[in-house]
């Protein structure tokens, strides 16, 4: 059959797709910063425990933020404490400054993630500072977090629009990662806070970041409020991004972006990266047993799509048992 521009090779539509991403769960801290109820210490514990039984290698447990601002994640210490050091797994924190740093060091943080805006509304109702005064604040964070031999990754919020701004422009964007990444970072993560990206969109961010910055040191971290998360990763697979910020159950969102719900599910993210031969490293059914650890611990039915399909598979199974 002749070739047309829909038929194409087969797989040429996607082109050569990476063979194995990083998996980076932001439940523990995105997710559970922005539930209403507190979980007691040893429930966050027993939720990354199932994230690291899954082979999840890299988590971001809590942050070192002012507990006024966020009295969710108040217990950092004791949660760090609590969890230990697990061989071939880094757990990471947010670090917004010099006294969150102290902490973290105190605690025996490996690696520090500074957070920062795109746009100057998000920024003042998030870390109380403008985009220039966050990322003097970033820079010597992360030169100090280096000094003391921690790793440091960086975010960049609200890439995709801002709840206050709307429309970001993209050139500032690529600016402030440009600096961003001189400050020392070795990734950066780039957020669609309030799940508003669409993929041609993301091409167009991607495509300009990628005049400047290694795709290597970008990761993609997807709200997904209106449910083009994966549809935006899977452009970011495409570009070549081997990184990509998921969290179990679909669980998270900023409490100072109103409007931004849970990020991509991890669930969802691997099955579909395993599903295309993308290896990830982590088994899918032990991630359903934490995503219904995640459920109970929460006392709600979280919105990740797999889980849910795997769970409602699992119970007509059990009926169907029960009836025979
Ligand atoms: P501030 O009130 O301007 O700071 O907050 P301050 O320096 O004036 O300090 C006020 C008080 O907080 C003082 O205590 C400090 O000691 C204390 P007081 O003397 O009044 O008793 N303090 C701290 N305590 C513990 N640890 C600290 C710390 N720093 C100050 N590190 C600040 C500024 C940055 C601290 C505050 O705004 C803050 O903590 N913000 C964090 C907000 C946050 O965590 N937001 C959610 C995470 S970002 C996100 O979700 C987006 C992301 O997922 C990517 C995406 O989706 O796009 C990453
Ligand atoms: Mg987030």
């Amino acid at each position: 059959m002749a070739e047309n521009a829909l038929s194409g090779p087969r797989g040429s539509f996607l082109g050569r797709l990476p063979d194995r991403v990083d998996v980076y769960e932001v439940g523990p801290r995105d997710g559970l910063q922005n539930e209403l109820r507190t979980l007691p210490t040893r429930d966050k514990a027993r939720l990354i425990d199932a994230l690291v039984a899954a082979g999840e290698k890299r988590i971001e447990v809590t942050s070192f933020v002012s507990p006024r601002w966020i009295p969710q994640l108040a217990d950092a210490e004791e949660l760090l404490a609590l969890v230990g050091r697990r061989e071939g797994v880094v757990f990471s924190a947010l670090v917004p400054n010099l006294k969150g740093l102290e902490r973290a060091r105190a605690a025996g943080l490996e690696e520090a993630a500074v957070f920062i805006s795109a746009s100057e509304a998000h920024s003042k109702k998030n870390i109380n500072k403008s985009i220039a005064e966050a990322l003097a604040g970033a820079r010597e964070v992360t030169a100090a977090a280096l000094q003391s031999g921690m790793r440091v990754r960086g975010y960049l919020s609200t890439v995709w629009g801002c709840p206050y701004e709307g429309h970001v422009p993209v050139e500032r964007v690529v600016d402030i990662c440009r600096q961003l990444v001189d400050a020392g970072i070795y990734q950066l993560s780039l957020g669609d806070t309030i799940g508003v990206g669409t993929p041609r969109q993301t091409e167009e961010i991607l495509g300009a970041l990628l005049a400047h910055i290694p795709v290597g040191k970008l990761a993609l971290h997807l709200h997904d409020t209106r449910g083009t998360a994966l549809a935006n990763a899977l452009v970011g697979l495409s570009a070549g991004v081997t990184t990509f910020d998921a969290s179990i159950g679909g669980l998270g969102g900023c409490p100072y972006a109103p409007g931004a719900a849970g990020n991509l599910a991890t669930e969802d993210a691997v099955f579909m990266f395993q599903g295309m031969g993308v290896d990830t490293g982590i088994d899918l059914d032990r991630l359903v047993e934490a995503g219904e650890i995640a459920q109970e611990l929460i006392g709600r039915k979280l919105a990740g799509k797999y889980l849910q399909a795997a769970l409602g598979e699992r119970e007509k199974k059990a009926s169907r048992r029960a009836r025979t």
